[in-house]
């Protein structure tokens, strides 16, 4: 099979067959621009299958999983029913696993998931759907697996496989050290599965240690499986799985073996693929300046040398001749790309007056420039950029902060508790803070959802710890803006679906700022994914208002930092920060006591935001550096959305 370079507009969606191994990839997969439209597709195969076997007066037997990954599918599975007719009576269904011990009652039960997302809305008979009983007796479970795999045999086997995979590789909770021929039995769970199940959890505590799950070789006698990856956290983990050899240490790697077996990525996901990463080591390429960058900052990494001094022979033995060819030799290559990064350094990320702006990022014009940072909780503001928020305030800009959402779900009993009590003491015993004591007091379970009232002071103390810190930073609070979107406002993890309402508040405010300049979290890889549903509004209120003359003067500048950060290559304004300037942010972020020591979703890190970013803002000056140019002590990074 010829290997081309991620084609990332194609949506074609081929099965499988049986796949030719290629010098790297070992498994068939397709990468598509986005998740939506790859869940469709499957969902159209999982359609087609049902109906070829309505037809065929035959069951269909599906395996199916729960977990993010496939809830777009399964969405869109209900739409064909509702608006089709897409009749699920012809189906069996098997889960993969549940939490053991769980009760099928408890919201956070893969039974409860399954009947919220697919079976509540769809005309299964309740009799075909099988999934594994998280309250069955310690003496009865090992009767139990073997059951449940005679089921299936007697189903007539799993037509249809849907997997996601765990960051440690495993698919159903099938855990690393599992065996090609395990069958469906009890697990243990590995402490990164939990971790990554500790917020629908409230907290890795309250995560259960165990589960029952279908084996790998249950899995790997399904006719057909697909595998569905999204987002950056699962890049790692993509590559090993498709690329390193086959390994008890990463259970996925056993799907190499079978013969009809697709995994589906969106661009995330794929993103540490060699033939995506370093595409220059899988084929031929067409070097847009881009791919250059990013190839030149590849080598020099690693090789750990400045780019300054990467010689021919160095582009020869790392497969890039073909750049050297198209180049000349590797002074100019070397020259160009230095310059280039050279001249994404800025100390003026709002333009510097009255200079030449041919090689910076930013406009010179208007010299006073308002500016708009969205920032997705209150406290990615300061977080992700406090630097360059600091010198925006300083150099004169007209700045104002729109934090998207109340972010009054990450915020502890304990603390609200407290204020609750506060309240209380200078209130003298109002009924408010009487009944916000009472309901903290007594709240049992972790799958209980705070009353309003609760979710109000949980959103009130956000607010206040933000103030604080912006007026720490000189903002006036009437440039402080709190749109609490209300796609947030679930009072769960779980988010409501973007609305016109949340598109029309963000338009509100882009259209009375007028902003030359707007900063948004380009930070695409938080736990629950509130980012990226709040770029995806800016988005869309930037299409909604790109016509208007204003608009014409407006960048849109993306950072990152609470999460990960972006590539060198990726880097289109690097505003360096002074020892003095890093310790001015710290304290900003400190204001935000609500999100320090031990703070409620803290994500697979266990280093607190402050530490996360100061090591991420340090060691993306370090890289700089190791390229050759000039030495700062912290550096904040953004890359520019063209709409
Ligand atoms: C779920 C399951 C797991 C998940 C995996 C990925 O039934 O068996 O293997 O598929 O943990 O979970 P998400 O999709 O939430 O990233």
């Amino acid at each position: 099979m010829s290997i081309q370079i991620a084609d990332y507009n194609s949506i074609s969606y081929n099965k499988a067959g049986k796949f030719e191994d290629t010098r790297f990839e070992k498994i068939h997969n397709v990468i598509f621009k986005s998740s939506l439209n790859a869940s469709i597709l499957v969902a159209q195969e999982i359609a087609t299958l049902i109906r070829s076997k309505d037809l065929a007066n035959e069951n269909c037997v599906l395996g199916l999983a729960t977990g993010s990954s496939p809830i777009k599918v399964y969405e869109e599975l209900v739409r064909m029913h509702k608006e089709e007719g897409l009749s699920f009576a012809n189906v069996i269904t098997f889960n993969l696993d549940e939490y053991y011990p769980m009760d099928k009652n408890n919201i956070q039960s893969y039974y409860y998931f399954m009947h919220e997302h697919l079976f509540n809305h769809v005309d299964i008979l309740p009799e075909h759907i099988n999934i594994p009983n998280g309250k069955v007796s310690n003496e009865n479970l090992y009767q139990y697996c073997i059951d449940y795999e005679m089921k299936i045999k007697e189903a007539g086997g799993i037509d249809f496989q849907l997997l996601g995979i765990g960051r440690t590789g495993h698919i159903g909770f099938n855990e690393p050290g599992s065996h090609l021929n395990s069958g469906t039995r009890i697990i243990t769970l590995d402490h990164i599965t939990r971790i990554d199940a500790a917020p629908v959890f409230l907290g890795i505590d309250n995560v259960p240690r165990k589960a029952i799950t279908m084996g790998i070789g249950t899995v790997m006698s399904a006719k057909r499986i697909v595998l569905l990856a999204w987002g950056l956290n699962k890049g790692e983990i993509i590559k090993e799985t498709v690329e390193s050899k086959i390994s008890s240490n990463v259970p996925a790697t056993y799907l190499q073996q079978h013969n009809n077996c697709t995994f589906v990525l969106d661009r995330e996901a794929s993103s540490e693929l060699t033939r995506v990463k370093t595409p220059w080591l899988v084929t031929s390429c067409i070097w847009t300046d881009a791919l250059k960058l990013k190839a030149v900052v590849w080598l020099s990494e690693l090789l750990n040398k400045p780019i300054l001094k990467l010689t021919d022979k160095d582009y020869n033995d790392n497969s890039m001749s073909g750049l050297l060819t198209e180049e000349g030799t590797a002074y100019d290559l070397n020259i160009k790309m230095f310059n280039k990064l050279q001249h994404t350094i800025t100390g003026w990320p709002g333009g510097k007056p009255n200079a030449d702006d041919s090689n910076r990022p930013e406009r010179t014009n208007p010299t006073k420039k308002r500016v708009i940072i969205f920032s997705p909780h209150p406290d990615d503001d300061v977080i992700s950029m406090g630097g360059t928020f600091d010198r925006l305030v300083d150099q004169g800009h007209e700045v104002h902060i729109a934090y998207q959402t109340s972010g009054n779900i990450a915020v502890s009993d304990e603390e609200a508790l407290k204020y609750a009590e506060i309240s209380n003491e200078i209130n003298t015993n109002s009924d408010k803070a009487n009944s916000i004591i009472n309901f903290i007091k007594n709240k049992k379970g972790n799958d209980i959802i705070d009353p309003i009232e609760v979710r109000n002071l949980k959103g009130l103390i956000r607010k206040s710890e933000s103030l604080a810190a912006t007026r720490y930073l000189g903002l006036p609070d009437e440039n402080v803006h709190f749109l609490n979107l209300p796609f947030y406002e679930t009072g769960t993890i779980k988010k409501g679906e973007l609305t016109q309402d949340d598109i029309n508040l963000m338009c509100n405010m882009i259209e009375t700022i007028k902003p030359h300049q707007i900063y948004a979290a380009g930070d695409l890889a938080d736990p629950h994914g509130t980012h990226k549903v709040c770029l995806d509004v800016l988005f869309l209120a930037i299409e909604a208002l790109k016509t208007q003359v204003f608009m014409q003067d407006c960048w849109v500048w993306l950072y990152r930092g609470a999460w990960h950060e972006w590539e060198s290559y990726e880097i289109e304004m690097a505003v360096p920060m002074s020892p003095d300037q890093v310790l001015k942010k710290r304290h900003a972020i400190f204001f935000h006591q609500s999100q320090k020591d031990g703070v409620m979703f803290q994500g697979d890190d266990s280093r607190e935001f402050w530490v996360r970013v100061e090591d991420r803002n340090r060691l993306t000056a370090k890289k700089y550096n190791d390229f050759g140019l000039a030495n700062y002590a912290a550096i904040e990074a953004f890359k520019r959305y063209h709409f």
